[in-house]
């Protein structure tokens, strides 16, 4: 069974007489441990694909199952639960709170969650180690680089060690060089195991990828293997 399956799947918006077709019959399925770059044009759909994938957002019409869960089915209280259990997120403004350390906003997913005490800061502590951030902590985002921010939201998405990431641009505010560690984080994170969908318009990062999806007009118009790997 794949991880993700979406068959014939559309998302339609209207704004005043315009109508949109973000997603227009996109079917695809992601299996487990893969890592799969989405690439395309600005306004292509990757957002909006990526929003339903992470159920943050549903369709017009379709399917998308999650684990063979049918997406679709659930309300709002039912998906935040899969999401806070299947998935992590990571965005371009990377999504900080400001008066928090990074270790109180790593902890934040396990507050959710009702990790207490000890145990939620031992997991946090663990998930900054594996960013290679265990001497910026006690640091405010005001007080890291723009990769280091990035590199604690990564962690605030595996702290809950979900089997899921998904990643939007997330090297789209970063600098080459830096971009480059953090998509060397992503690609660990999918050598342990964890599977990974990967926005970017960046065909570089993209061709790192195992498998690289383009989408054009809120259609899939190529997929296929290649890449490093
Ligand atoms: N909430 C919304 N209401 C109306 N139209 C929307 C909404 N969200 C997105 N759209 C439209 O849907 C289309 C796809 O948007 P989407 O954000 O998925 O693009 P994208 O590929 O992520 O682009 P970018 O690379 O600029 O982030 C665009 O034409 C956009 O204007
Ligand atoms: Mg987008």
């Amino acid at each position: 069974m794949p991880l993700i399956e979406i068959s014939h799947l559309y998302k339609t918006y209207t704004v005043g007489s315009n109508r949109i077709d973000a997603l227009n019959d996109v079917s695809l399925k992601i299996g487990e441990n893969e890592m799969v770059a989405v690439i395309g044009p600005s306004g292509s759909g990757k957002s909006t694909l990526m929003n339903i994938i992470g159920c943050l957002d549903t369709a017009s019409a379709g399917s998308y199952r999650l684990k063979g869960q049918e997406i679709g089915e659930y309300d709002d209280n039912a998906l935040s639960e899969i999401r806070n259990r299947t998935i992590g997120f990571v965005f371009q403004k990377f999504n900080l709170l400001s008066k928090l350390s990074a270790l109180e906003n790593v902890e934040l997913p396990l507050i959710y969650q009702g990790v207490g005490g000890k145990e939620r800061t031992e997991r946090a502590q663990e998930a900054l180690r594996m960013v290679e951030l265990q001497d910026r902590m006690d640091h405010t985002p005001f007080e890291l680089s723009g990769g280091q921010q990035q590199r604690v939201a990564i962690a605030r998405a595996i702290v809950t060690n979900p089997p899921l990431l998904l990643a939007d641009e997330p090297t789209g505010n970063l600098d080459s060089r830096t971009g480059t560690e953090v998509l060397k984080i992503l690609h660990r994170l999918n050598d342990e195991g964890r599977t990974i969908v990967l926005i970017t318009h960046d065909s570089g990062v993209a061709a790192q990828a195992q498998r690289m999806i383009h989408i054009n007009d809120g259609k899939i118009i190529s997929d296929r293997k290649g890449g490093a790997e």
